[in-house]
């Protein structure tokens, strides 16, 4: 073993360090998306149409056939169709219209939050706007953390495609007062992005520093009023948060009408969560009475995450704890740890990224399963708030 000391590091060798890096990121990104480094969303055959419809493949074969949704290609030398994801957005338009968002209704924001690092929220968060916009949702991602690996799961290189003012920097700094500026598409359909970078971070000093200037700014709506425009564009709203409780995180939450909580069943990460709760009870209490109205989520979730096989006796005590303290919040549906997630992640992608055929189809069927239960557990609690509002 090489016992020798490394020796210190000034800042000219860091640089050295963060160029090499991105150097690697952009070379790794031109590999696993080669040829053209662009992210493609994936083709779908009858079977995988047929489960986001509801249906087996003979009912899907003749609604192809009768012509009111795409009828599907054959490619080249087979004799089995496939849809384009823009496809399967028509037919599960067409056929699941009554979880869509009615025409008096504004989107539902979502936000993906819990201050313990590591926990699985930006991987939750890109999996929910994908797996909702195939079932017909219109989607808005917003990454509101300056590491920016939304962004980059969205297909996109922070620091080289994304600059400061493509993030939320100029709303948070008072240039923009509509966050539409930075709305982009992205290689999936009817999937946006406001993206982030690492500059995002000095929102952390204007935030604050706005406030000082003029005692009448609400630093913890700038995310909330900017996002407002888009909710008659969108229909659900995505919001990925960063591992702190920082200015952006309040803004997150604050933007948000639902949160979404994933948490791993560690004794670390249980104690954790109740600290996120007290902190944020502190928060929301002074901000309650800054505003003079209390801040109601429309429903909070808990999603336990990442969870290790069942027969991981630790872990079954720590989610037997989740379950108790946060009766009735906690989601049914347990993401399994999988080596899928893990490979999906590290080719920037998700489960709905990776092609079937390259993948051991249980360990692909048990990860998949899992989102989809997830997706649709989240998408009803969605349809609730519109059904709530209505009702108003
Ligand atoms: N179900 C899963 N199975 C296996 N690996 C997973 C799973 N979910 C997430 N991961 C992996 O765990 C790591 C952390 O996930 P992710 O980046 O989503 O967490 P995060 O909470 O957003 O982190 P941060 O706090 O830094 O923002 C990533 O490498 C991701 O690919
Ligand atoms: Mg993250």
């Amino acid at each position: 073993m090489n016992l020798t000391p490394h020796g210190p590091a000034g800042l000219a060798e860091i640089e050295q360090i963060s160029q090499r890096a991105e150097l690697a990121l952009e070379k790794i990104r031109g590999t696993l998306l080669s040829p053209d480094a662009v992210k493609k969303a994936p083709v779908w055959n009858a079977s995988q149409l047929g489960h986001f419809v509801g249906m087996d493949r003979a009912k899907v074969s003749y609604h192809a056939k009768k012509g009111q949704v795409p009828e599907g290609t054959l490619p080249e030398g087979s004799s089995r169709k496939i849809w384009s994801t823009a496809e399967l957005q028509q037919w599960t338009r067409k056929f699941r219209s009554e979880n869509l968002r009615p025409s008096d209704q504004p989107a539902v924001t979502v936000a993906v939050a819990n201050f313990k690092g590591g926990v699985s929220k930006t991987t939750t968060a890109a999996h929910l706007a994908q797996g909702l916009s195939l079932r017909g949702h219109k989607v808005l991602l917003v990454d509101v953390d300056p590491q920016a690996s939304l962004t980059t799961l969205c297909g996109l290189l922070p620091g080289v495609e994304i600059d400061e003012e493509h993030t939320l920097s100029p709303l948070f700094s008072g240039e923009q007062s509509d966050a539409s500026y930075a709305v982009r598409p992205t290689y999936w359909p009817d999937l946006d992005l406001i993206p982030a970078m690492t500059r995002l971070y000095a929102a952390e000093f204007k935030l604050p520093a706005r406030q000082k200037d003029d005692p009448s700014f609400e630093f913890w709506r700038a995310l909330d009023l900017g996002l407002d425009p888009l909710r008659d564009v969108y229909d659900v709203i995505v919001i990925d948060s960063s591992p702190s409780l920082s200015y952006m995180t309040i803004n997150a939450l604050m933007a948000a009408d639902g949160l979404v909580i994933p948490v791993q069943a560690s004794n670390l990460d249980f104690a954790s969560l109740s600290q996120f709760w007290s902190l944020y009870l502190d928060i929301a209490r002074s901000l309650s009475d800054l505003r003079g109205d209390e801040k109601r989520f429309e429903f909070v979730d808990i999603v336990l995450s990442r969870v290790k096989p069942k027969n991981a006796t630790a872990g079954a005590a720590v989610r037997s704890w989740i379950r108790d303290v946060y009766a009735g919040r906690v989601l049914s549906t347990e993401v399994p740890e999988s080596e899928t997630v893990t490979n999906a992640g590290l080719g920037f992608g998700t489960i709905y990224d990776l092609p079937k055929s390259q993948v051991d189809a249980d360990t692909y069927a048990r990860a998949f399963d899992a989102y989809e239960a997830f997706v649709d557990e989240v998408e009803s609690e969605i349809v609730g708030v519109w059904n709530n509002w209505r009702a108003a």
